[in-house]
């Protein structure tokens, strides 16, 4: 039997270049971007993944043109609004994860909304990583358990970050070409296998993770331990 991943992170690079080589304005790639995400879900729902993490907007995205900021702002509070009848029939929770602080009212507004209204959906979860900062989540986290006034476990300092109560990632596949995490999940990424792909992120398609999830299952995982995974799990 292929070994699955129970969660997968996904860092969606490249709309930018995928609009920009169709001479297309930066927000096309987004728009198309949206609807890869939609691909993602619906091809991981049916390969039984329990778990997808997606980075949306990273607390450095602020960094941007407005007009792009504003562009991604009005996308994700579309998506939470029009994809409730999808992700309720699909049995699909949403969370989010990262700072609400900078983010329009109706962004806030969005995001408290679909999270309350797929709270009790068991078959999937989709952690929408926004305003998102590994750095940030760690750093937070280490501040909280020093306010406690004595030291915490790990498991104790696991619950302390945004992702508490989310199994690690056991793959974080990044498109677009490049080869580094970008202050993604920097904590959880611990033990995750990488698969790095050159295709831009509007071109990721069922077939994209098919093949991403061969690649993962013919990985070995040690768990820095020596032996087969079945050992070390
Ligand atoms: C990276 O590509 C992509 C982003 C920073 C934004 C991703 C956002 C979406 C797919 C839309 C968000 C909406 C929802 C509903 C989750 P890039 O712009 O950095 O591409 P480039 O490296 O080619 O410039």
């Amino acid at each position: 039997m292929e070994k699955r991943p129970t969660h997968i992170a996904v860092i969606m690079d490249g709309n930018g270049r995928w609009a920009s080589e169709r001479s297309l304005p930066r927000s096309a790639g987004h728009v198309q971007g949206v609807k890869a995400l939609k691909k993602l879900v619906a091809a991981a729902l049916e390969y039984e993944i329990k778990c997808v993490t997606v980075f949306a907007f990273s607390a450095e995205n602020w960094k941007r043109p407005q007009e792009e900021i504003d562009g991604i702002m009005s996308l994700i509070a579309d998506f939470n609004r029009r994809e409730l009848k999808n992700l309720l029939e699909n049995d699909i929770r949403v969370t989010f994860c990262g700072s609400r602080n900078g983010l329009p009212d109706k962004v806030i507004k969005s995001i408290n909304k679909l999270e309350a209204q797929t709270v009790v959906c068991k078959t999937m979860r989709l952690v929408i990583a926004f305003n998102y900062s590994g750095q940030s989540d760690v750093l937070n986290a280490a501040n909280r358990a020093v306010e406690g006034g004595k030291p915490v476990t790990q498991a104790e300092f696991e619950g302390l970050l945004y992702t508490s109560g989310i199994p690690a990632p056991d793959l974080i596949v990044r498109t677009g070409g490049e080869k580094r995490l970008s202050n993604f999940l920097l904590y959880q990424a611990a033990y995750a296998e990488l698969v790095f792909l050159d295709k831009y992120w509007p071109d990721f398609n069922k077939k994209t993770l098919e093949r991403v999830l061969a690649e993962y299952s013919a990985r070995q995982r040690r768990f820095g331990a020596v032996g087969t995974e079945e050992n070390n799990a």
